[in-house]
């Protein structure tokens, strides 16, 4: 497939608030270990990404299923239509026009800190085949930029004991602990006779 430029795309948010700095570092860029060369471009999701294997790559995360590609649209939709709120990035490899790296920051508006706002930072997911060649650590970069920029005095997430080295390379140092409570599945939910 082609690689399709960004004015031909129906993006989440505009490229430009994505770090210039970030943006810069990605193309034709040497991998040392491997001398081989990266040919990526990092922009926000767009409308049509179902179809550039959006859901493959953040499968490396967690199982995924496929709600199929008109559902997905609304789901895209349904982020932009909270505006300066949800910012999903991803990086493309432009030799398939297939993502390789996802990320997303989501901004939430408090009434601390003086009306302040936090970044949390979820779904991070780097294709297998291209693990280790900094698009991690140029995914985070870019939502903490965008994140700081949105006016944010932190940016927040939670991660696997595994990943906090990755993290750690990315800025970030470990704070107090995470707590969940999964809601009951259907099952669970039904009354038991
Ligand atoms: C974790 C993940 C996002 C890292 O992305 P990546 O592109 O492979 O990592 P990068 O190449 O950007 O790594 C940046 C630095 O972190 C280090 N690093 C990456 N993952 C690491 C890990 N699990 N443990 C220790 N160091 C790690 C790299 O060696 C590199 O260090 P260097 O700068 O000294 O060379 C990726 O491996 C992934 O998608 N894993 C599966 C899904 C997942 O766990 N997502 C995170 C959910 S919280």
């Amino acid at each position: 497939m082609p690689f399709t430029q960004d004015h031909e795309l129906d993006l989440l948010f505009p490229t430009d608030q994505i770090p210039a700095n970030v943006r810069k570092q990605l193309p034709q860029e040497l991998h040392s270990s491997s001398s081989e060369r990266l040919s990526m471009k990092i922009r926000p999701l767009a409308s049509s990404d179902h179809a550039r294997g959006h859901l493959d790559v953040l499968a490396v995360l967690t199982v995924v299923s496929d709600p199929g590609a008109d559902a997905w649209r609304a789901q895209f939709e349904a982020l932009r239509a909270t505006p300066r709120t949800y910012y999903s990035i991803v990086i493309v490899d432009k030799a398939s026009d297939r993502i390789v790296a996802v990320g997303t920051v989501f901004v939430e508006r408090k009434f601390l800190r003086g009306l302040g706002a936090v970044g949390h930072i979820e779904d991070i997911a780097v294709d297998k085949s291209q693990q280790g060649k900094k698009l991690g650590l140029r995914i985070i970069n870019a939502l903490t930029g965008i994140s700081e920029n949105s006016g944010c005095y932190k940016t927040i997430l939670n991660c696997s004991e595994s990943n906090i080295p990755f993290y750690e390379k990315c800025g970030y140092q470990k704070k107090e602990s995470e707590m969940a409570k999964y809601a009951p599945t259907d099952r669970e939910r039904s009354p038991r006779l």
